[in-house]
């Protein structure tokens, strides 16, 4: 079993970056944790602040994964690119966020990317990521 983890935008940061919203967990932290919850599946990991990668990696990992769990991160709300690539794969996508989204700014309602992922998560922390990993080995 494969899946890959997507992480867009200022993930990198996380740990540092506004603590009060993130938490105070790096990703490699976390990920590393994970893959050792879940020896038997491989985790592929990619993560960019760059939209375009961002399109190249889910066009990649979208058929060549089992399946794909993406914080698309600020692009969410704004990327028809990257909705698109998701409707173009066969691998389930589904959504992630740490943070609440719905608690937040309006902006932060808006998904230009859920309607094309089999679910979302929001507001769990980065508990999303495993509970979303969950849901995607049990549909294997
Ligand atoms: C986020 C929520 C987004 O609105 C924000 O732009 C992020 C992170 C989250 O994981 O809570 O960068 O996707």
């Amino acid at each position: 079993m494969k899946i890959a983890i997507i992480n867009g935008p200022n993930l990198n940061l996380l740990g540092k970056r506004e603590p009060e919203v993130y938490g105070h967990v790096s990703f490699d932290d976390y990920l590393q944790e994970l893959r050792h919850r879940f020896p038997d599946v491989a985790i592929e990991y990619f993560q960019s602040n760059v939209e375009g990668e961002l399109v190249n990696k889910i066009q990649e990992y979208g058929f060549g994964t089992d399946g794909i769990i993406l914080n698309a991160a600020a692009y969410t709300h704004t990327s028809v690119a990257l909705a698109d690539a998701i409707a173009a794969v066969p691998a389930r996508v589904v959504e992630v966020h740490i943070s609440n989204v719905m608690a937040r700014e309006e902006f932060r309602k808006t998904s230009f990317l859920s309607a094309k992922c089999v679910g979302s998560i929001s507001g769990l922390g980065l508990q999303g990521y495993e509970l979303a990993l969950r849901y995607l080995l049990a549909g294997q």
